[in-house]
């Protein structure tokens, strides 16, 4: 089957066309616009502006898509927008997009959970997807790091998921965005941090490992970038040197990264989980995926690692026609969201395990 899926979360308008069975997975055509430009002097998101955005470049990617996966609109099987959690501004530019296509097209219109896409993201990466029904995959430890979520699941199979644990303040990618701000560093911060930390010693400052000795598998990462802002109050500014700078981001980075590790590596063990999947914004973090990579080579017996492809760690429409794919029942029960579009509304603060 074809489905064309739309993302308007947050920064990006993302259009895709994937064609999928339970063989066989293949991205027809996706094209995603970033608004990291029109953001980055204001230092983060602006909401009405990202709306603004959306609406402006929606039609003509959409056009684009459309072209390039090199199918017709009748060709179309299924429809799918992510309906939250996010911007309300923002989503709402793709679910009435979506609404309109669906009536327009009298297409089924397949609302997904964002969090959904990031947790079925690895399985986008090419000669993966038929194992996914191998029960030598699961059960699972996914782990999603975002920019608004850290969260931790148990996966039995692709479709059946069940929250382990989530951080109760600030998720592990704003962490990195917010010590970025502090630093002064250009914006999207948290990827600079990374790039930064390759230069500086990890141990240079001994900041706190949030929750790590908690016997739950919930996060917090506030408290660590408050840490971070009152060790560089002890700096006069001129003392700021780009060597203190990477020491404080490669500091930070291992703290957050052990804690990550820490948490998801208990968790597989207490499931007895046969594979780690770690997605969202953050994976794209290579300190984070090499030291993964090392910590589960010494476990004991052996478990699958897997990773999105960094062009699918941020946010993107690949996922989310993905996740349609799955949440549909392997596209068994489309008629199910025949009349979705007369009343789907976007929801800002959808989350997954309610
Ligand atoms: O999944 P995503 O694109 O959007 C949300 O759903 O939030 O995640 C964006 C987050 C941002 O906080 C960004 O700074 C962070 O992912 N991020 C990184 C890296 N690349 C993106 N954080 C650390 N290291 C990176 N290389
Ligand atoms: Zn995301």
């Amino acid at each position: 089957m074809n489905i064309l899926a739309i993302e308007t979360s947050c920064d990006e308008t993302s259009v895709a066309v994937l064609k999928i069975d339970r063989k066989n997975l293949a991205l027809r055509a996706i094209n995603t616009s970033s608004q990291i430009k029109l953001h980055a002097p204001y230092g983060g998101v602006v909401p009405e502006l990202a709306a603004r955005r959306h609406t402006e470049v929606i039609i003509p990617l959409l056009n684009q898509t459309l072209k390039q996966s090199q199918i017709n609109t009748g060709q179309i099987n299924a429809l799918a927008v992510t309906g939250g959690p996010g911007l309300i501004t923002a989503l709402q530019i793709g679910v009435e997009t979506a609404k309109t296509l669906a009536y327009a097209w009298r297409k089924p219109l397949i609302p997904v959970n964002h969090m959904t896409g990031h947790l079925v993201s690895p399985f986008l990466t090419p000669g993966l997807w038929p194992k996914v029904f191998y029960k030598a995959i699961w059960p699972a430890v996914a782990l999603i790091v975002s920019g608004g979520h850290t969260e931790l699941y148990l996966m039995k199979s692709l479709s059946q998921w069940q929250l382990l644990g989530h951080t109760l303040d600030d998720a592990a990618g704003e962490a990195f965005d917010k010590v970025a701000k502090m630093l002064k560093l250009p914006y999207p911060g948290g990827p600079e941090v990374g790039r930064l930390a390759e230069f500086g010693n990890s141990q240079a400052f001994a900041f706190p490992r949030p929750m790590l000795s908690h016997k739950n598998y919930d996060f917090s990462f506030s408290g660590l970038k408050t840490a971070v802002l009152y060790t560089l109050k002890k700096y006069p500014p001129l003392a700021i040197s780009h060597q203190l700078t990477a020491n404080l981001c490669a500091s930070f980075q291992q703290a957050v990264t052990d804690v990550l590790i820490g948490k998801t590596i208990r968790a597989a063990q207490a499931y007895k989980a046969k594979t780690i999947m770690v997605s969202g914004g953050v994976s794209a973090n290579r300190y984070l995926r090499e030291t993964f990579l090392q910590t589960t080579k010494k476990l004991q017996g052996p478990i699958n690692l897997l990773f999105p492809e960094l062009k699918y760690t941020g946010d993107n429409a690949a996922m989310i026609a993905l996740a349609a794919y799955v949440i549909s029942n392997n596209g068994k029960n489309l008629s199910k969201y025949k009349s979705s579009w007369k009343n789907l509304t976007a929801q800002a603060n959808w989350e997954l395990w309610n």
